[in-house]
C-alpha cells in the first residue's frame, strides 16, 4: 500500500522521514515526478531499480537543495559553476566526475566515474530536499520504459503498492525531464534534450554543443539513452498528415480533421504548453484509445526548436520499436 502525502509541512516531514529511514517516496519536481531514495543508502538505491524494473547499467540523477550541496559530491568545473548560476534551481542536470569523497552510492552511478547532479525548482521539492539534508536520487517515477509521470495519479497508476509514498506536489510545470549536459570530457555534450533549451544552453556555454547520435542501440553509449522509452501501450505514428478512422490523434496547432479521439498539445502552437501537456496526453490517448478499440496514436508535426527538441525526442522514443 502506497501512502498519498499532501504538500504541507507535515506531508513534507513525513516524506523526509521515510527517505531517511531508507524508504522510497515519489515527489513532484518542475519537470516530472521522481522516485526518491537516500543516494547514500545502497539498499534503498537498489530498491529503486527493483521497483521500476530498471536495468542496473542505467545510472540515476542525484537531487540537491543547493548548488553548494551538489558540488560537494562532484568535481565542478568553472563552466559547471556558471551553468549552475544561470539555470539552478531548474531543469538542468550536469554529469561531472565523482569527487574523491563522493557520498553517492556506486549503485546509483552504475559504477561510472561520473555522477549526474541537479538542483530542481519548486517550493515543495526544495522544502523536501532541505528537510532531507542528504542527496536524493530520483529517476522518473514510472515503470522502466513507460511514459513519465507528470502528476501524482500517474505515479500511482504505475507504481502503487511498490513504493512507500507519493508526495502530491500537483501537476509538473515544465512537463519534460531535465536537459542533461555531459561535462566530464574535453568538450560539453548534450546527453538529453529537456526543459532547458539547447539554444539557452549554448548561449550560456558560449559554444555549440555536440549532440548525441539518435540510434537504436540497446547498449547505449550515453547510459540510459535506450531508444524504446516513454512507450504507451498503443503504437505511435509520427509526422501524421491525416488520421485513419482507427487512430487517436495527438495534435499540435490546428488539429487534423476527422479524428474521433484527440488531445491537443497546444491549439495555439505554444511549445511550453505542449511540453506540460505531453505525458498526460499520451496517457489519456493510450487509455481511452484502448477502451474504444483504436489501434494507434497518430502524432502531428512538432517543430525542432526550443522545447520542441525535447518533445520530439520523447515522441521519437515513444514511436521506436519495443524491446
Ligand atoms: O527531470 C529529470 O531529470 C527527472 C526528475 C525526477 O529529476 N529525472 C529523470 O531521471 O529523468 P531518469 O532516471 O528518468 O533519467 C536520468 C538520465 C538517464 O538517461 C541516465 O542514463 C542519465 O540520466 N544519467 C545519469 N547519470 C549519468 C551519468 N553518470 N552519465 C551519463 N548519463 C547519466
Ligand atoms: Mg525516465
Amino acid at each position: 500500500h502506497t501512502r498519498l502525502l499532501h504538500n504541507d509541512p507535515q506531508g513534507i516531514a513525513t516524506a523526509a522521514a521515510i527517505l531517511r529511514a531508507g524508504g522510497l517516496v515519489a515527489f513532484g519536481t518542475e519537470t516530472v515526478y521522481g522516485l526518491g531514495a537516500d543516494a547514500g543508502n545502497n539498499t534503498a538505491v537498489a530498491a529503486i531499480y527493483a521497483a521500476k524494473g530498471r536495468p542496473g547499467i542505467n545510472p540515476l540523477i542525484s537531487h540537491f537543495a543547493s548548488a553548494d550541496a551538489a558540488f560537494a559530491q562532484v568535481a565542478a568545473t568553472p563552466l559547471a559553476r556558471r551553468l549552475a548560476e544561470r539555470f539552478w534551481p531548474g531543469p538542468l542536470t550536469m554529469v561531472l566526475p565523482r569527487a574523491a569523497h563522493c557520498g553517492i552510492s556506486p549503485i546509483a552511478t552504475a559504477g561510472l566515474p561520473t555522477a549526474a547532479v541537479r538542483v530542481p525548482a519548486g517550493d515543495a521539492t526544495q522544502a523536501l530536499l532541505a528537510a532531507c539534508g542528504f542527496p536524493v536520487v530520483a529517476p522518473s517515477a514510472n515503470p522502466s520504459g513507460r511514459v513519465s509521470p507528470s502528476d501524482a495519479q500517474h505515479v500511482l497508476a504505475g507504481l502503487d503498492g511498490r513504493i512507500d509514498a507519493v508526495l502530491d506536489c500537483g501537476p509538473c510545470r515544465v512537463g519534460v525531464e531535465s536537459t542533461i549536459i555531459g561535462l566530464g570530457g574535453d568538450a560539453p555534450v548534450l546527453l538529453r534534450p529537456g526543459g532547458i533549451t539547447l539554444e539557452a544552453l549554448e548561449d550560456a556555454c558560449g559554444m555549440t554543443l555536440a549532440l548525441p547520435a539518435r540510434g537504436n542501440d540497446v547498449r547505449p553509449s550515453a547510459p540510459g539513452q535506450l531508444s524504446s522509452h516513454y512507450a504507451p501501450g498503443l503504437p505511435v505514428r509520427l509526422e501524421a498528415t491525416a488520421v485513419e478512422p482507427d487512430e487517436a490523434l495527438l495534435a499540435f496547432g490546428p488539429p487534423l480533421p476527422g479524428s474521433g479521439l484527440a488531445w491537443n498539445l497546444s491549439a495555439t502552437g505554444d511549445l511550453h504548453e505542449a511540453a506540460a501537456r505531453l505525458f498526460a496526453g499520451l496517457r489519456f490517448l493510450d487509455m481511452e484509445g484502448h477502451r474504444r478499440g483504436l489501434v494507434r496514436i497518430a502524432v502531428q508535426h512538432v517543430p525542432e526548436h526550443g522545447l520542441g527538441r525535447a518533445i520530439r525526442d520523447r515522441l521519437i522514443r515513444a514511436a521506436s520499436p519495443r524491446a
